[in-house]
């Protein structure tokens, strides 16, 4: 059986980890032995990320992502490995790089919303390594909804498979992801993060990921949030300097590239 990815469940600041997701690959339908997605555990749900914490609405979020290596792991049955740039408070706005849905090696675009209920947002396409994956996510205040676009440039690879480059987008309205949480008004996002997620026999198995122009604005005077990047996580993280800025009630943070190097636990291979 095969799953689309899925997600993190969001807790306060944190990710819960065993409490995220895992969506039929139907994706109509989030009940499975009659019991809600999110209270099925999800076996081995690792994460490396890197978040901000602005504390405040985040009024646009945008990253490059370079597409990396496919993974060397001939048979993807049952495992999940995914990257996403998201936004997260009570619910989490996702374009998701997936290895599900496919063959072996082989990495595809997923847009998708997460939690309560979760799911696709559009068909999946086939990406490929090198490629050139920027997102954006801008905030409609006026109407609470949110500018979801995704652009994307092949590389070598992708050009050489006959890949053109295209876009997306969409608007999404956050209480898609909250419908199942009767009485929750979502938070406007006010995390970015960053993140490679693994669940099952998934491992970090395809090498260093590159996010390039990191782009956030939010509404707040603080800086704090931008210029002491860490992550909790197990691994080698490089990034450039961040650059911050603030105008009025809103602060600019630029990092040009940040790069998740590799674990330093035992999750680079089965
Ligand atoms: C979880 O990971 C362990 C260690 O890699 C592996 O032995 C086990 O089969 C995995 N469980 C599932 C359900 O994939
Ligand atoms: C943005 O910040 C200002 C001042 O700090 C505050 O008055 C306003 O309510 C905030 N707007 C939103 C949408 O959070
Ligand atoms: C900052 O917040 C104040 C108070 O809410 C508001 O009047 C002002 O327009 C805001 N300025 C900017 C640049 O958003």
């Amino acid at each position: 059986m095969k799953f689309f990815t899925a997600l993190s469940a969001l807790a306060k600041l944190g990710l819960v980890h065993g409490q995220g997701n895992m969506v039929p690959s139907s994706a109509s339908n989030n009940k499975v032995d009659g019991k809600p997605s999110v209270q099925r555990d999800i076996a081995n749900l690792t994460f490396y990320t890197v978040e901000f914490l602005p504390k405040a609405p985040i009024l646009r979020f945008e990253s490059t992502l370079v597409i990396p290596a496919s993974s060397p792991d001939a048979s993807p049955d049952g495992d999940v490995q995914a990257l996403w740039p998201g936004l997260q408070t009570d619910t989490l706005l996702q374009n998701v790089v997936t290895n599900v849905g496919g063959g072996p090696h082989e990495w595809y675009l997923l847009p998708f919303y997460c939690c309560h209920p979760a799911g696709k947002l559009t068909a999946q396409r086939r990406i490929y390594p090198g490629d050139l994956l920027t997102n954006s996510y801008i905030w409609d205040m006026a109407h609470n909804k949110w500018l979801d676009t995704w652009a994307l440039t092949p590389g070598p690879e992708g050009s050489k498979a006959g890949l053109a480059a295209f876009q997306g987008g969409l608007t999404f309205d956050q209480t898609t992801a909250s419908k199942e949480q009767s009485g929750l008004v979502p938070k406007p996002y006010d995390q970015p993060v960053l993140a490679i997620e693994l669940q099952g026999h998934g491992t970090w198995d395809f090498g260093a990921v590159t996010w390039r122009n990191i782009i956030m604005e939010a509404n707040t005077t603080e800086t704090d949030w931008c210029t002491m990047v860490t992550t909790d996580n197990p691994m080698k993280l490089t990034t450039s300097p961040p650059v911050v800025r603030t105008e009025g009630n809103v602060t600019t943070c630029y990092i040009s590239q940040m790069t998740f190097e590799s674990p330093t636990d035992k999750k680079g291979s089965r």
